[in-house]
């Protein structure tokens, strides 16, 4: 038996083929694009993303065809929080409007008002990348799609549509929309009432790792499978890199430097923080829940950063070499599209201060290194505050094939970070193990376990570990003018 993970990402969607020995066979990636077409707006087509799993799909057929026909089951991991509006046909009434689109603010306000249990029932302050918020947006902005909206679905549940004609959600990732009672695990039918819908919009839900659907026939003969495979119920993209990185007992930590920065921790029960813009959600297995600040640019500062500078990344990363001698002598605030832990404000826009005639390309760079690692620190001091401390993390996301910017973060959050070469594919590996968890029924445990082999540990070094914590107390001044700013 062989199983497919398949993650909806940002900036592209990667799949693996995964063998029964939990050994990756292949991987396939394929680039998607975000469109902005106005201030604080994101969004994708969702076209766009069926043909681009589709693509990888073929491109993990022609890397391991005997493999992939033997496929069992798909599980799928997926950029959590869009809002995919659907009609009578389930035909998309608009383009996606992304995690990271902040033009719902005052609808936010809106829903808090009408729900004053909100922050209890859903574990978290109401944020405007989340769905429910972008509901009332369209409600009030563009009525006629509002009137016509027949179905609401995430990114990878729309995916799934397309591929087995099924509504499914999972919890972890449905607990980013606002709609669910995170500690009951079901959709709440108070908070559905607050933005004007009710359950008959939105999928059925299932844990992450159990059966959500099985491929179109039609389309599993096209693709060469024997028989169509059983798809799992999955994971946000967070929650399924956990499942990867075997972070499912209490007190897992693990660091994602992706497109947005998160720091997870994985819970025994639904603890959420909602004063600190903390998200707690469920976790893609059952009976577990998760805490994680949420930074909405952080491997995305630096593409953004190779784009103004008209470098690329491993460009821009090589002229920094191995070690930096001391912190940069510029700061850069890492807001390009607002924040959202610990400030929650979709407004706040990023920054470099300190410029001089001295300052020149590298020191730019560095300083985009570290202003991550800082906003980093910040979130990592609002899951401390009043609970234990996170001693370790290991580490997962495309930023982390940079040893600079590891040891970067080690020294400025204080702690060792230990990345597995098992790690690099990442949320689809965990997908493809709910894949499997869905197809043989095993002991999540047995199968989730953690990364062994090849690591390589990032130790704070306490000299520059002083000097970091010195500077970020400068750099949070920073942080208050790019603030006052907006
Ligand atoms: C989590 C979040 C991001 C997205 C995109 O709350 O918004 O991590 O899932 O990766």
């Amino acid at each position: 038996m062989t199983y497919i993970g398949i993650d909806l990402g940002t900036s592209s969607i990667k799949a693996v083929l995964v063998d029964g020995r939990q050994n990756v066979l292949a991987t396939a990636v394929r680039d998607l694009t975000v469109d902005r077409p106005a201030l604080l707006w994101s969004e994708q087509n969702p076209a766009d993303w069926i043909s681009a799993a589709l693509a990888a799909l073929h491109g993990l057929r022609d890397a391991s065809p005997e493999a992939f026909r033997r496929c069992a089951g798909i599980g799928l991991s997926g950029q959590m929080h869009g809002a995919v509006l659907l009609d009578e046909r389930d035909r998309p009434l608009r383009p996606c409007m992304l995690w990271n689109d902040g033009r719902a603010a005052a609808e936010c306000t809106e829903i808090e008002a009408a729900e004053p249990d909100s922050r209890e029932i859903t574990g978290n302050i109401a944020m405007p990348g989340f769905t429910a918020p972008k509901l009332l947006w369209v409600r009030r902005h563009e009525p006629d799609i509002f009137q016509q909206t027949r179905r609401v679905l995430l990114p990878k549940a729309y995916l799934r549509l397309a591929l087995t004609g099924e509504a499914i959600e999972d919890m972890s990732d449905a607990s980013g929309t606002l709609w669910l009672d995170v500690g009951r695990r079901d959709w709440s039918d108070r908070m559905l009432d607050a933005t004007g819908l009710d359950r008959s919009f939105m999928p059925e839900l299932v844990e992450g790792s159990q059966p959500a659907g099985r491929m179109r026939a039609e389309l599993s003969r096209e693709l060469g499978f024997d028989a169509p495979p059983l798809f799992a119920g999955g994971g946000g993209d967070n929650a399924a890199g956990a499942v990867g990185l075997g972070a499912v007992a209490p007190g897992t930590s693990f660091l994602s430097l992706g497109t947005s920065g998160v720091l997870w921790r994985t819970t025994e029960r639904f603890e959420p923080r909602a004063d600190s813009a903390v998200h707690a959600f469920c976790h893609a297995l059952p009976n577990r829940w998760h805490q994680m600040s949420v930074h909405l640019s952080a491997a995305a500062s630096l593409s953004w950063w190779a784009s103004v500078s008209g470098q690329a990344e491993i460009a821009l990363l090589g002229e920094l070499g191995q070690l930096t001698e001391r912190p940069s002598s510029v700061l850069f605030t890492p807001y390009l599209s607002g924040e959202r832990t610990p400030y929650n404000d979709p407004q706040m826009r990023g920054g470099f201060a300190r410029l001089g005639y001295e300052t020149d390309r590298k020191a730019m760079t560095q300083a985009v290194l570290e202003g991550v690692a800082f906003a980093f620190r910040e979130g990592k001091n609002a899951l401390e505050a009043d609970a234990l401390p996170i001693a370790e993390a290991m580490v997962i996301g495309g930023g982390s094939r940079s040893d600079l910017w590891l040891s970067i973060l080690a020294d400025v959050l204080d702690m060792p970070l230990s990345r597995y070469r098992q790690a690099e594919t990442g949320a689809a590996f965990g997908a493809a193990r709910l894949a499997r968890l869905a197809c043989s029924g095993e002991d999540p445990e047995a199968v989730c376990t953690p990364p062994s082999g090849d690591v390589d540990i990032f130790a704070p070094r306490a000299a520059r570990a002083a000097a970091y914590s010195e500077r970020y107390e400068i750099w949070r001044r920073a942080t208050e003018v790019s603030r006052s700013l907006c």
